[in-house]
């Protein structure tokens, strides 16, 4: 009993342990991987830049992520109460609290992009995208424009909150099950397509090559920033998904197959992009429009670009699915706790709730509100800007500092002792509260590089 879809407020939960390593791994990759890394690499030095991610990935990432897990599975409950549940002080839960904020708010605009990512795909596979020429900025403008993009955002919301409601091991483990496996096939039916394409060795140089003149400070920073939104962390995912992992499941071996699963996608991304771009000439430091202005090019050219160009969108409709999912979830299960409600209610409500917040993010990027500016920034932007700068580093700082200083037992729940303990603990004590708010300090302008 306890695992059918009607799920009854209070009912445990519980992930099976490679139903959680496929759930976390499937958080982290996403369009974070596969639409944001390869365009950031393109922009500053491609390898080098690789290389520092890998870096700040290691030394602040992973840390973080294992606190994260241990919070949750050692409050066993959401976001918020976790904190207070394993302090018994109040304020704690109020700065937990940030995190449903920051991941209902991402949910919001993340869902019009991966209802952008699902357009594409229907518009590949039926060769629509690829009729009447080769404008796919223009296309994209004009799509970007109008009302589809509110239809697709419902669609990616539908289809996440239906998952949520059927419960952690009905729903998210599930589909996790199904669609990772699905992902990895895809993903490398498209690396053999992209590394046989004439010239792509130019691609593979500049992602793998590195050149360390290319980096500066600024690059550093990005880097970390990236690593945190990569990984989930600052925004409650990782530490609800904790929350519903058995006691007996090593934490520590966790972090480490989720961190090296990030790492691997990301690295096959970049297989997929660069020498693809090379291969057509194109620009690999193109932008937010790198996938759906430039590499539509790409496709329009190549034999069964149609099919190929399909493809890549699924997996970035999919990508984008399985991490979706995991945000949703943050404020779900804290509606779930906070007003008792069984879970098809609270994914219901919160669903549409957050599908009425993210309607101006949708319309305002090239739509009836993109001329609608805040501080030189349209609604889109400015959501994006304040979670993934301000407040996800603000949840992850929480973390560090709740877990290397307030919460004397983490290292009981974490498994660790001895050399690992300390260094774990000087991790989160002193070099991620630095790193934290460097990256903060230099993302609102206060220090400049
Ligand atoms: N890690 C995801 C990506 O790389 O696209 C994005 C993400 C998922 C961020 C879940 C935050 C989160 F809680």
């Amino acid at each position: 009993s306890g695992s059918t879809p009607n799920q009854k407020a209070g009912t445990v939960e519980r992930f099976s342990s490679t139903g959680f390593i496929l759930a976390a791994i499937g958080s982290s990759v996403g369009l974070g991987n596969m639409w944001k890394f390869p365009y950031v690499t393109g922009k500053h030095g491609g390898a080098a830049f690789f290389l520092l991610f890998i870096v700040c990935l290691i030394v602040v990432g992973l840390p973080v992520l294992l606190a994260e897990m241990t919070i949750g599975r050692g409050g066993r409950g959401n976001a918020a109460v976790s904190f207070y549940k394993l302090t018994g002080k109040k304020y704690w839960s109020w700065l937990g609290l940030v995190s449903v904020i920051t991941a209902f708010l991402i949910m919001s605009y993340y869902s019009v992009v991966a209802g952008w990512t699902l357009h594409y795909t229907v518009e590949s596979f039926t060769g629509l995208l690829f009729r009447s020429g080769t404008d796919f900025k223009s296309k994209f403008e004009l799509f970007a424009s109008g009302y589809m993009p509110l239809f697709w955002q419902a669609v990616v919301m539908l289809v996440s909150g239906w998952i949520l409601a059927r419960g952690v091991s009905g729903g998210i483990e599930k589909f996790n099950k199904i669609l990772i496996p699905g992902f990895l096939i895809i993903l490398l039916v498209l690396m053999f397509r992209s590394l046989t394409l004439p010239g792509a060795a130019a691609g593979v140089e500049f992602f793998l090559k590195p050149d360390f003149s290319k980096l500066d400070a600024e690059s550093a920073l990005i880097a970390m920033g990236h690593a945190f939104f990569s990984l989930s962390l600052g925004m409650g995912c990782m530490l609800t998904y904790g929350s519903y992992v058995e006691k007996s499941q090593s934490l520590g071996k966790a972090t480490l197959a989720i961190g090296f699963g990030d790492l691997v996608y990301a690295l096959i991304a970049g297989l997929i992009i660069f020498p693809t771009v090379f291969s057509f000439g194109l620009e690999p430091g193109e932008g937010v429009g790198l996938a759906f202005m430039a590499l539509p090019v790409a496709f329009s050219q190549m034999p069964f670009g149609a099919f190929f160009g399909g493809l890549f969108f699924l997996l970035l409709a999919i990508a984008a699915l399985t991490s979706a999912i995991s945000i949703l979830e943050v404020p779900i299960a804290y509606a779930i706790h906070k007003w008792k409600w069984s879970r098809p209610r609270a994914a219901l409500y919160v669903t549409v709730v957050c599908f009425l917040v993210g309607i101006p993010s949708a319309l305002s990027v090239g739509g009836v509100l993109s001329s609608f500016v805040i501080g030189g920034k349209s609604i889109f932007d400015l959501v994006d800007f304040v979670t993934a700068y301000i407040l996800m580093p603000l949840g992850g700082l929480i973390v560090a500092l709740f877990t290397g200083y307030a919460w004397k037992r983490a290292g009981e729940e974490a498994g660790l002792s001895g050399f690992w303990y300390k260094a774990w603990m000087f991790l989160l004590r002193v070099t991620s509260p630095i790193i934290i708010v460097l990256i903060f300090l230099y993302s609102v302008g206060i220090i400049k590089l």
